[in-house]
């Protein structure tokens, strides 16, 4: 097949509907009989399995769109998007298609040009803000925060990096480094993380540490706190901060809208770099490329990774085009960054964004899902709070509304029983996650809500609330 042979397919948005009736379309109990004999036979030689599994031991065997579908053939809603990945749908005909034409042509060329990098690169530089056009590909979204961690360094000749709690960055050394990970309901640091790097808090809308008279969150109070914080408890050799524009793994939180922009100027007047971590929350997912772009503000740093390759592993780590030069000093290549499949994939999924104008789609349905979301908190008595942007959506179980204590057990059973009506989602301890493809329509939108609403009724009984 020739370069000039290549497919190009353009689709409708809605390429991917089937009968609506039809999903989630549950056939045994689920786990069913075969799912389980089939985890139990992996989990003899898997270990170190996620929450998400080991609460909801499914095995899928297919994905279409908004559903997946196990080996027991039920067929669940998607609200999880593989875990923020297959964002454009499980299987896109134009993504896959694009990656089986070059596993076909060419898989591998270590870091030489290919006409499909070639053209992602443009196609990056002219959705990316301002001057970020200084692009490194990765196959992992750990290897992308690494090299950007070395790329800091090299840039600022500076050693010390700052995260916020309850950040999560991957599970490289200097990845983990600037997380909090999580275990269980336990959030476990300072063993895991190498020398250098501090943490401090971050702005949490519903759990504030500095208001103002008004009660609206006192933005000046944290940023006066890092710069103390500077003085007293780094060397004086702050690199950057790192931190995701939103916390995903921490539940969909939010900064307050004057945060980063606030943040950025101090960054600038301390002559820090601010690595912004779009891996989760980035291409699409908040209505925007970058979620970054809310606020206006252009970091210095970005990664992007999951929904980036729609599944396909690739990652990116982009630079102001001014820092270009310090890639040459870290050695940025791969061995398998910027394959072609993965160029062929990364690309495609950006058309589809543009081609069936996800962005515009992610910031109305979000804006349909999020006003039931008000309306269910003003109904149950377990739902403290529930926050996000676009199709990045969290909603936070508490035992009582006014103590605000979390409410994990009832996170835990909640994710069990919305995920046997036929719901795929992700688990987090008190907070429920929600992240849906980006090509869901408000009717399965609802659906999903309803599946959730109907297990947070049955918890609430189970506990003894209604
Ligand atoms: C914000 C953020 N950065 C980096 C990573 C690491 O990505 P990967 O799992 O591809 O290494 C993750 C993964 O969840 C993430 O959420």
């Amino acid at each position: 097949m020739k370069q000039s042979d290549e497919q190009k397919l353009t689709l409708t948005r809605d390429w991917w509907k089937e009968n609506a009736a039809d999903v989630p379309r549950l056939i045994t109990a689920t786990p069913g009989p075969r799912s389980k004999e089939m985890h139990a036979r992996a989990a003899r030689y898997m270990k170190g399995l996620s929450s998400q599994v080991k609460l909801f031991p499914v095995c899928f065997e297919e994905g279409y769109g908004v559903t997946l579908t196990d080996v027991d053939g039920n067929r669940y809603l998607d609200f999880s998007s593989g875990i923020y990945v297959t964002s454009l749908g499980h299987c896109h005909p134009k993504i896959s298609e694009a990656i089986a034409y070059w596993a076909k042509k060419l898989m591998n060329a270590h870091d030489f040009t290919t006409p499909v990098k070639e053209k992602l690169l443009e196609k990056m530089a002219g959705v990316l803000p301002g001057n970020l056009n200084a692009i490194q590909l990765y196959s992992d979204g750990a290897s992308a925060v690494e090299a950007a961690i070395r790329a800091a360094r090299a840039i600022t000749g500076k050693h010390e990096f700052i995260s916020g709690y309850r950040d999560f960055h991957g599970k490289s050394m200097a990845a983990v480094s600037c997380a909090q990970m999580i275990r269980g309901d336990v959030y476990s640091y300072g063993p895991t993380r190498a020398p250098g790097f501090y943490m401090v808090p971050r702005p949490d809308p519903y759990r504030p540490l500095w208001t103002r008279a008004d009660g609206t969150i006192d933005t000046d109070q944290y940023i006066a706190f890092y710069d103390q914080f500077i003085t007293e408890s780094t060397v004086g050799n702050v690199a950057a901060f790192v931190l995701e524009p939103a916390q995903g793994w921490a539940g969909s939180i939010f900064p307050p809208d004057d945060f980063f922009p606030k943040l950025k100027a101090f960054c600038e007047k301390k002559k820090i770099l601010l690595f912004d971590d779009e891996v989760l929350a980035g291409m699409g997912r908040t209505g925007e490329y970058l979620c970054m772009n809310h606020w206006n503000v252009e970091p210095d740093i970005v990664t992007l990774g999951k929904s980036f390759g729609n599944g396909f592993p690739v990652t990116a780590m982009v630079l102001k085009e001014e820092y270009g030069e310090a890639l040459e000093s870290i050695s940025a290549s791969s061995s398998y960054g910027g394959n072609p499949m993965a160029c062929a994939a990364a690309l495609a999924s950006i058309e589809v964004i543009e081609e069936e104008g996800l962005l515009e789609n992610v910031r109305t349905v979000g804006a349909a899902i999020m006003k039931r979301l008000e309306k269910m908190k003003a109904e149950h008595p377990i739902i403290g709070d529930v926050k996000g942007k676009g199709f990045l959506l969290g909603i936070e179980l508490v035992r009582d509304k006014i103590t605000k204590e979390p409410f994990a057990e009832a996170g835990t059973l909640v994710y069990q029983k919305a995920f046997q009506r036929g719901l795929a989602w992700i688990p987090a301890g008190h907070i429920l996650r929600m992240s849906p493809p980006l090509i869901m329509d408000e009717t399965y939108a609802m659906k999903g809500i309803d599946m959730i609403e109907d297990a947070i009724s049955d918890v609430e009984k189970q506990f003894g609330y209604v």
